[in-house]
């Protein structure tokens, strides 16, 4: 059977569906729409026989950042090499659209194969999930999305994700002026908290609370980076606990590519697994 690589398509997210459920993730299919919106030059799907065999994202972050992302092989074709055919297209797709850097999340499944084709492990990142009912508070009003907090995530991320940011803000979105802001969406197995950047503690537990508040029957999901210790300490008082651990990976996207700064200390829980 040959198996051919092309864009994916709006019409493939059943199919797609169905592999992200194979492999138990948490993604639903505003998510897939959401990175065909952001990235529908980078988003590759490998067909087989006529079927939908393996997909890769890869959402664009000016010409700064491309973030890999929902690599997944169906079960009944794993081990043919399709998950390194896509990754090995998409590294060729950003480096023609001279994409300086590329990370990722890395399962232990995918890890191995990122290794090879040049990525290095840059820290942990952690899926922390709370299962108990909540006592969020309410009272922080629902902030519509605001520029000034563009400008606040690009000084902690790196790049500037103000396209993601405003995609994702209808689904639910708080902000304290200047300090902080959070986002919330729904999840296929729970609500999922973040992307959070905030300067300071005490605004990440507010922003928490907003979004504990929306979910109080849990059970609700927030990935953090684990050398962020004050969001750790935060998660653990908040009654969360840890549910699975990754590992970020980075690569240069072309050989001169400048630094890419960043400041974890401010990123509080990260867009997911698939947005960064
Ligand atoms: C990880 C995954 C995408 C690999 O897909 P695949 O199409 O089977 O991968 P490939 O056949 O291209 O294998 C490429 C390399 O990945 C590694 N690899 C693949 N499956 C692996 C596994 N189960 N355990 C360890 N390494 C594995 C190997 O290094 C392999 O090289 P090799 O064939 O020389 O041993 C697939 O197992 C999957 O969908 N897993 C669940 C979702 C997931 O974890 N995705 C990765 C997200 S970062």
């Amino acid at each position: 059977m040959t198996a051919v690589v092309r864009a994916l398509t709006r019409a493939d997210i059943p199919a797609a569906m169905r592999i992200k459920e194979a492999a138990g993730w948490n993604q639903t299919e505003t998510d897939w729409h959401n990175l065909l919106q952001l990235a529908p030059e980078t988003c590759f799907c490998l067909e087989c026989g006529g079927s939908l065999a393996a997909t890769a994202t890869a959402a664009c972050y000016e010409r700064r950042l491309a973030w890999i992302g929902m690599v997944l092989t169906d079960p009944a074709y794993r081990r043919r090499g399709f998950a390194r055919q896509l990754m090995e297209h998409a590294i060729v797709a950003l480096a023609a659209r001279r994409m300086e850097w590329i990370k990722l999340d890395a399962t232990g499944a995918g890890a191995p194969l990122y290794r090879q084709l040049g990525f290095e492990p840059e820290c942990g990142i952690e899926r922390w999930a709370s299962t108990a009912a909540q006592a969020g508070v309410p009272g922080m009003p629902d902030l519509s999305w605001q520029d000034r907090c563009s400008a606040l995530d690009r000084q902690a991320f790196g790049a500037a994700r103000s396209q993601l940011l405003a995609v994702l803000a209808p689904l639910g979105a708080a902000a304290v002026a200047d300090q902080g802001y959070a986002m919330a969406r729904p999840g296929s197995q729970a609500a999922y908290f973040g992307p959070c950047v905030s300067r300071q503690p005490e605004t990440a537990r507010e922003l928490l609370a907003w979004f504990l508040a929306r979910h109080p029957r849990g059970p609700v999901y927030w990935d953090l980076l684990p050398h962020n210790t004050e969001a750790v300490r935060l998660a653990r008082a908040c009654g969360f606990a840890p549910l699975r651990r990754l590992v970020r990976m980075v690569r240069r996207g072309v050989p001169d590519a400048p630094p890419l700064g960043h400041d974890d200390s401010q990123v509080f829980a990260t867009a997911g697994f698939e947005f960064g």
